[in-house]
């Protein structure tokens, strides 16, 4: 059985260790840590997932903005959502999408999330869409397709996104 826990209940070298084993180890000079650099995960949305004690999953939230080039249009708080890790040995078992859910369940589903990752998975089980994404600036290069959004509250058009370094 497993069980989904706040982040918070679990180790931060172990948290490291999965990370590592589910992406290369160039994962740190992505655009996506780039983006989140300074800023502390949301513990609320947040996740590790447990199975006979082990950790097999996690997935880690942070408070950025949206700050559009418009100056008659305000500053739009949004999450970023990643990394979602499973441990290799588990993946394909409905651990990415239990943890997805925990996030958007936290974020009662109307909360403008982002994440750099496969349209393939984010868009099909989670409706996630680059449709609003085109002209967002990143701190770093991003393949535009994988640059994803949902939520009532997305912005659209040109602007940059960066840290936040409170909740809104
Ligand atoms: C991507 C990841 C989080 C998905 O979690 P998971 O528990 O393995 O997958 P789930 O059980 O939730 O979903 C499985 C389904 O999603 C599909 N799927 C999984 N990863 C996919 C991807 N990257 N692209 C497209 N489809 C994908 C599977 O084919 C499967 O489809 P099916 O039900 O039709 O057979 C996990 O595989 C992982 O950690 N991968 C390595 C790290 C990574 O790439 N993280 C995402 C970027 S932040």
């Amino acid at each position: 059985m497993i069980d989904l826990v706040p982040i918070g209940e679990v180790d931060d070298a172990a948290i490291e260790r999965l990370l590592d084993d589910a992406f290369d180890s160039e994962r740190h000079g992505r655009t996506a840590y780039l983006l989140r650099a300074g800023t502390a995960s949301i513990p609320t949305f947040s996740f590790a997932a447990i199975e006979d004690g082990a950790l097999v999953g996690s997935i880690q939230c942070w408070p950025i903005w949206f700050v559009p080039d418009r100056s008659d249009m305000r500053a739009v708080p949004m999450i970023l959502v990643g990394p979602v890790a499973v441990t290799p040995s588990r993946q394909q078992d409905g651990i990415g999408r239990r943890l997805m859910g925990a996030a958007l369940d936290a974020a009662q589903n109307d909360a403008a999330m982002m994440l750099i990752g496969d349209p393939e998975y984010y868009g099909r089980f989670f409706n996630f869409s680059a449709e609003h994404t085109a002209l967002w600036r990143l701190p770093g290069p991003v393949e535009r397709r994988r640059l994803l959004a949902r939520g009532a509250t997305v912005p659209t058009g040109a602007g940059e996104v960066g840290a936040r370094c409170t909740v809104a």
